[in-house]
């Protein structure tokens, strides 16, 4: 009778540690990939469909985040389309990185948000050298 329950304690014991480790891969605001380099958030505020304005504004105007050679600041804060179309997107790549990591962070943290968030209108990422949000 003892030992059960003192099994039945670790056993309890043991989901609550892993329901308290188990959160920093998928958290209720947001998923994380497994090692936690790149964490990112889809928003509910509103949905497009597959090749509609909306997806061409959105993948143009990121791909020209990743594919700048020009703003070497690592801050971009730009606009794409009118009205329900128009996208607005910002991306902020650490100070000390060279244009090639800041390139290359962007160009990683984009296609994941546009494969995991692809419907929403409206997403955030952070990785621990640069964040891109629209
Ligand atoms: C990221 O780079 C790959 C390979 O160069 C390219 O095919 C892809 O379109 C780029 N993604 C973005 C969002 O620019
Ligand atoms: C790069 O910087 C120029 C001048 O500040 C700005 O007009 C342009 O929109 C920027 N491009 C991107 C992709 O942010
Ligand atoms: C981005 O640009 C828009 C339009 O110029 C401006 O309203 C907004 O405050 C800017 N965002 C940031 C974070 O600088
Ligand atoms: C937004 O996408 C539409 C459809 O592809 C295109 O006609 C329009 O030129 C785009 N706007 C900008 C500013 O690129
Ligand atoms: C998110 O996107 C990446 C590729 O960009 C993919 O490998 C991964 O499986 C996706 N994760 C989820 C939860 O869909």
């Amino acid at each position: 009778m003892g030992s059960s329950r003192s099994m039945l304690f670790f056993i309890n014991l043991a989901i609550i540690i892993l329901n308290l480790v188990a959160p920093t891969i998928a958290q209720d605001d947001g998923m994380c990939t497994e090692k936690a380099e790149y964490c990112w958030k889809c928003s509910n505020t509103g949905t497009y469909t597959a090749g509609d304005k909306y997806q061409e504004n959105l993948s143009s105007l990121l791909s020209s985040f990743s594919s700048n050679t020009q703003n070497n600041s690592g801050f971009y804060n730009s606009s794409r389309g009118q009205d329900s179309n128009k996208v607005n997107a910002i991306a902020l790549c650490r100070g000390d990185l060279s244009q090639d990591s800041c390139q290359a962070c962007l160009n990683k943290s984009t296609d994941i948000l546009l494969q995991n968030c692809s419907t929403q209108k409206e997403a955030i990422i952070w990785a621990e050298p640069c964040m891109v949000r629209y």
